[in-house]
C-alpha cells in the first residue's frame, strides 16, 4: 500500500477526478477528508467507502470560504493529529468567447480554481511546517496552455502553475512538497458540457486518440502522493495522452 496511514484532504470529492482520487487513495490505505459542495454526491460516497470501517469523513462545505475552511483543517488536526496529503482538486468552468464572457463567470472561475487552492494552503502548510513534512497536489490542465472559449479556466489553471512552483519554492526547507497535475480531457461530467464537434476535434488532436479515464488521473495524483515521489517537488505533470507534445 503506498498511502498506508496517510491522512489526506481531497477537495472536489463528489464526482469526476476527486472521486477517483479519492477511491484511490483509500484503496491505498489513506484515510480521506472527503471536501464537496454536493452533499448528496459526497454522502453517497462516502457511505460507500466507510462500509467495512472508517476510511473517509466528508465535509460539506464551500472551498472559497476561508472560515469553513479553517474549521475543516480543525476538525481533521483534532481527529487525525496530522494532515500528509492536500489535493486541491476542486474546480469549474464557466466556457464561453472572451468577449461574451462575464465579471461574475470570470470571478466564479478564479475563485473557485486559483483562489481556494491559496486559502487551503494557508490553513494546511502550517501543520505541515510543524510535522515536517506534506505535499500539496494542485489541479492545472492542458487548457493552461491556452484553449479557445476557456481564458477564465486557462487563467486560472495557468496560475496554478506559478503557484505550485513558488510553493515548493517557499516550503521545501520544511520538507514540504508541492506538484502540479495537468490532466487531459477526461471522461468526467466536466466534459459533458463540451460540444460533439469540438469533442470530436479535441480527440484527433490526442495522440493516444482518446480521452483519459479518471482513474489514470488518479494514479499520478498516488504516484505524487507517494513516498516513491519524495524527491519530486516544483513540477508539472501533464497526463493528458500525449495532448501537449509537437507544435
Ligand atoms: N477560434 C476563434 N473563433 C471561434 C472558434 C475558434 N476556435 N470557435 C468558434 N469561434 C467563433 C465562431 O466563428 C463564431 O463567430 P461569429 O459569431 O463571428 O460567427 C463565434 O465564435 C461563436 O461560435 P459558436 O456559436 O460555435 O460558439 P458558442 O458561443 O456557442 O460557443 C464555445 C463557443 C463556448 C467556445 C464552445 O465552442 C465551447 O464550449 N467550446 C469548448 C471549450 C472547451 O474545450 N472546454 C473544455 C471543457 S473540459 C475542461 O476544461 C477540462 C480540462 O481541464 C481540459
Amino acid at each position: 500500500m503506498r498511502l498506508k496511514d496517510k491522512v489526506a484532504i481531497v477537495t472536489g470529492a463528489g464526482q469526476g477526478i476527486g472521486e477517483a482520487i479519492t477511491r484511490k487513495f483509500v484503496a491505498e490505505g489513506a484515510f480521506v477528508a472527503m471536501v464537496d459542495v454536493n452533499e448528496k454526491n459526497l454522502v453517497n460516497l462516502a457511505n460507500e467507502l466507510n462500509k467495512d470501517g472508517e476510511k473517509v469523513l466528508p465535509f460539506t462545505l464551500d472551498v472559497t470560504n476561508a472560515e469553513q475552511v479553517k474549521g475543516l483543517v480543525a476538525k481533521l488536526v483534532e481527529k487525525n493529529k496530522k494532515i500528509d496529503i492536500v489535493v486541491n482538486n476542486a474546480g469549474i468552468t464557466r466556457d464561453n468567447l472572451v468577449v461574451k464572457t462575464s465579471e461574475a463567470d470570470w470571478d466564479a472561475v478564479m475563485n473557485i480554481n486559483l483562489k481556494a487552492p491559496f486559502v487551503m494552503v494557508k490553513e494546511v502548510f502550517p501543520v505541515m511546517k510543524e510535522q515536517k513534512s506534506g505535499v500539496i497536489l494542485n489541479a492545472s490542465s492542458v487548457s493552461s496552455l491556452g484553449n479557445v472559449g476557456q481564458s477564465n479556466y486557462a487563467a486560472s489553471k495557468a496560475g496554478l502553475i506559478g503557484l505550485t512552483k513558488t510553493w515548493a519554492l517557499e516550503f521545501a526547507r520544511y520538507n514540504v512538497r508541492a506538484n502540479v497535475i495537468g490532466p487531459g480531457f477526461t471522461e468526467t461530467p466536466m466534459v459533458q458540457t463540451v460540444p460533439d464537434k469540438v469533442k470530436e476535434k479535441i480527440v484527433e488532436k490526442i495522440p493516444l486518440r482518446r480521452f483519459a479515464t479518471p482513474e489514470e488521473i488518479a494514479n499520478a495524483y498516488c504516484f505524487l502522493a507517494s513516498d516513491e515521489a519524495s524527491f519530486i517537488t516544483g513540477q508539472v505533470l501533464f497526463v493528458d495522452g500525449g495532448l501537449t507534445c509537437g507544435f
